[in-house]
């Protein structure tokens, strides 16, 4: 427990899948003459775009050159991305970013670049049909010549968006109604790049970088910070050097959560990981930072309708899943006064559409009605395992963890009434984002 709250707090636990060569130097190594003038983004560079890809690789460009993923050396761009020299040869872009358009599945995913007066349109690399357009046709509003560029779903800002940042001026751009308002940050650094990453927003500028919030631009945290210490592997950067996930092995979590948008996050120590965003990788971040009342960690977590419930030690704290977690008015409350029970809670879950939370504390499993008020046991049973660490059901049955290791069963009842315990198996990397 302590080791892996440990390095979740000093590593960046980038998944394996970001599909970027691992050896940021092999290619120093061996590059001879040809690859002699790569730039090298350790060097502190200001980017001028970046972007996730459909497949969540995050690629940085900067002049002629891009860098895919957060480790590895620069190539080319044309050779990604080869109509953006072709037609311009001006040798860089101005902006990029990976549309979210729920309402059209024929832009979602699709990276757009901005060059000048002109937008182009990519996907799986390909550039669509149609492309390059006047910025004017594709985007009615938006300026031309760009800093920067950066997606923005609904639930984090008021409706699927995409923020054009030049100068201090961010035009947000709703890309339903097509229209677009502008609105000036001044006390945000001028942005060159912008990134969404695992719902957090990042203007950079210069070889740095500042955390926004997208709706009001408003900075919050100690800002700037380098970018060679968070977004690339460089010797001498980074949080003590480690950027390794934890091993699989070191794995304790206290509690996992789906709630009802299909977020799913886990929860060790101080830190929480969301699971179902793998495609652009795994991060750790602190509770507090989308839990703010939520101190000191918790020991169990389960989600109802729109609300999650953290559980600490005999206090209940409810939040509203808005753009951003609410504490509900009058929380925390006590667990007796909440859900009826009293004493250490080891894990809670509540499955798919049901009713019913199950409440696992030392060897008991007891239900709780979340229909009726006040909320008592309806049912309260001894279960063949004891000591766990955290539950989690789905459409697919429920997952029991303790340690690094899970238990499946096919439904709360049989949690409850099977005498048997399953075949343990072992948390591994698709799952959690940890080195097997
Ligand atoms: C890409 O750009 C480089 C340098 O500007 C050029 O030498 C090369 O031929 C280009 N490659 C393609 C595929 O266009
Ligand atoms: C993506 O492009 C590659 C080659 O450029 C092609 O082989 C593949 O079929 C394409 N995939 C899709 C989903 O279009
Ligand atoms: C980067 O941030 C540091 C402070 O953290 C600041 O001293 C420095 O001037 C900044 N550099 C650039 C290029 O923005």
């Amino acid at each position: 427990m302590e080791h892996f709250t440990k390095i979740l707090l000093l590593c960046l636990a980038l998944a394996p899948t970001n599909g970027a060569p691992t050896h940021p130097h092999d290619a120093a190594a061996d590059n001879g003459d040809t690859h002699a003038t790569l730039p090298d983004r350790c060097e502190g560079i200001e980017f001028d775009a970046i972007s996730p890809d459909e497949k969540g690789i995050t690629f940085f460009f900067k002049g002629a050159h891009l860098w895919k993923g957060f480790h590895g050396p620069a190539q080319l761009s044309n050779e990604s991305f080869k109509e953006l020299d072709d037609i311009h040869h001006i040798g860089h872009v101005d902006a990029a970013f990976r549309m979210h358009n729920a309402d059209n599945p024929d832009d979602h995913d699709h990276i757009y670049f901005f060059l000048d007066d002109k937008v182009f349109s990519y996907y799986n690399h390909t550039l669509e049909d149609g492309y390059p357009k006047e910025i004017q046709e594709d985007f009615p509003g938006v300026p031309t010549h760009l800093d920067a560029a950066v997606e923005c779903p609904k639930g984090e800002c008021m409706a699927d968006s995409v923020l054009f940042f030049k100068g201090h001026d961010v035009h947000i751009y709703d890309i339903t109604t097509k229209t677009v308002k502008t609105k000036t940050w001044s006390h945000l650094p001028a942005c060159t790049s912008a990134l969404r990453w695992l719902e957090h927003y990042y203007c950079f500028h210069g070889h740095n970088f500042t955390r926004f919030n997208p709706v009001s631009g408003e900075v919050s945290g100690t800002y700037p910070k380098d970018a060679r210490n968070y977004f690339m592997k460089c010797p001498n950067f980074g949080h003590g050097g480690n950027s390794q996930a934890p091993k699989c092995s070191d794995v304790k979590i206290d509690a996992i959560t789906t709630d009802d948008t299909g977020k799913t996050y886990f929860f060790a120590g101080p830190m929480y990981m969301r699971l179902d965003t793998h495609r652009d990788g795994l991060h750790a971040f602190p509770i507090t930072r989308a839990w703010q009342e939520v101190t000191r960690g918790v020991d169990a977590v389960f989600s109802y309708t729109d609300k999650i419930y953290l559980i600490k030690n005999d206090q209940v704290y409810i939040y509203k899943a808005t753009a951003h977690y609410t504490l509900v008015e009058g929380y925390p409350k006590s667990l007796k006064e909440e859900l009826g029970v009293e004493g250490h809670v080891d894990a809670a879950f509540v499955c798919p559409n049901g009713h019913t939370v199950h409440i696992i504390q030392g060897q008991m499993i007891r239900d709780v009605d979340l229909t009726t008020t006040p909320r008592a046991v309806t049912r309260d049973l001894p279960m063949a395992m004891s000591d766990i660490d955290a539950a989690l059901c789905s459409a697919e049955g429920i997952n029991v963890f303790k340690g690094s290791q899970y238990y499946h069963y096919e439904s709360a009842m049989a949690l409850a009434t099977s005498k048997s315990i399953p075949v343990a198996q072992n948390i591994n990397s698709a799952m959690m984002g940890c080195q097997d």
